[in-house]
């Protein structure tokens, strides 16, 4: 169980922080990756269904404005005909989801997971860096379980206790937040352990460029409002030094290292 935050706040702060959130997309190569890898997982086990006339059912649980929904969803379609749900509570982000490829029957549904209310089964849902937002993951995994056909594929991806979570883990008690500490890819694997859940583990690594921090530019002090759930301009001056002074020994590469914890669960009867 998470108990750091609500999908209120969760909400609130995705429907603020879309520009930000594009602007931390533009300093690493986390997105590229995550799809290159969830593609080249699931391939092999590609049900049956895609490449015959019957269409895919993909769901994205907190697709935000659909970056990796979108590129999962196009090399799908080139196997076969493809309907995509992309889920968010954050309307603004869920606006922005556009497709120009025809092949791709796309419906937005503004709704948290906790509160949707799917109407059909899917061959494949993915939650990319999401459940840091929700509360209960027993509950939510298992409402996606249930929610996948038999042989239908799970992905859950969350960081692990990277240098990114690190760096936010230092600095979110000082800031005095109500989220002190950033759920990671350990707690959701102890929670399907506990839950007897069979998924494959996997990490894929990515780097944050933080070289616009040094540089003194906007974009860079943006990424740190990202990161921080703070602007960077109401953070205390000490708090800004320490800041800086954590960063200092990254000055070379200009990297965080990012490491992603990917859970590949694929439905059958034990597995639910
Ligand atoms: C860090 S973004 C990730 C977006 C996208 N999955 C990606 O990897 O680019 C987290 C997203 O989760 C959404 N979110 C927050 N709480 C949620 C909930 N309870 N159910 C579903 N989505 C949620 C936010 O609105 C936001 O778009």
């Amino acid at each position: 169980m998470n108990k750091h935050v609500s999908s209120t706040q969760s909400k609130l702060l995705f429907d603020k922080s879309i520009s930000l959130f594009d602007n931390f997309l533009q300093h690493t190569d986390q997105a590229d990756n995550a799809v290159q890898h969830i593609l080249a997982t699931l391939k092999p086990s590609f049900p049956t269904k895609v490449g015959s006339d019957e269409k895919f059912a993909y769901l994205d649980v907190g697709s935000g404005s659909g970056v990796k929904t979108l590129a999962i969803a196009e090399q799908i379609t080139k196997i076969g005909p493809i309907d995509v749900i992309a889920l968010d509570p954050s309307q603004d982000s869920l606006a922005r989801l556009k497709t120009d490829n025809p092949a791709i029957s796309l419906e937005t549904h503004c709704a948290s997971w906790e509160d949707f209310q799917p109407d059909r089964p899917f061959d494949l849902i993915t939650s990319i860096h999401t459940m840091y937002y929700m509360k209960d993951w027993e509950a939510a995994i298992s409402k996606m379980l249930s929610c996948l056909v038999q042989g239908g594929t799970l992905f859950l991806s969350l960081r692990t206790l990277d240098e990114v979570c690190k760096f936010k883990n230092t600095f979110f008690p000082l800031l005095a937040k109500q989220v002190t500490v950033e759920p990671d890819f350990s707690m959701l694997v102890e929670t399907l352990k506990s839950m007897g859940v069979r998924a494959e583990l996997f990490t894929v690594p990515s780097s944050l460029s933080i070289q616009d921090f040094f540089d003194g530019k906007e974009s860079g002090y943006q990424l740190i409002e990202f990161l921080l759930r703070t602007p960077y301009s109401a953070i205390a001056k000490d708090t800004q030094a320490a800041i800086e002074e954590y960063l200092e020994p990254y000055r070379d590469g200009a990297v965080l290292k990012q490491i992603d914890g990917f859970a590949y669960i694929v439905r059958d009867d034990q597995s639910c």
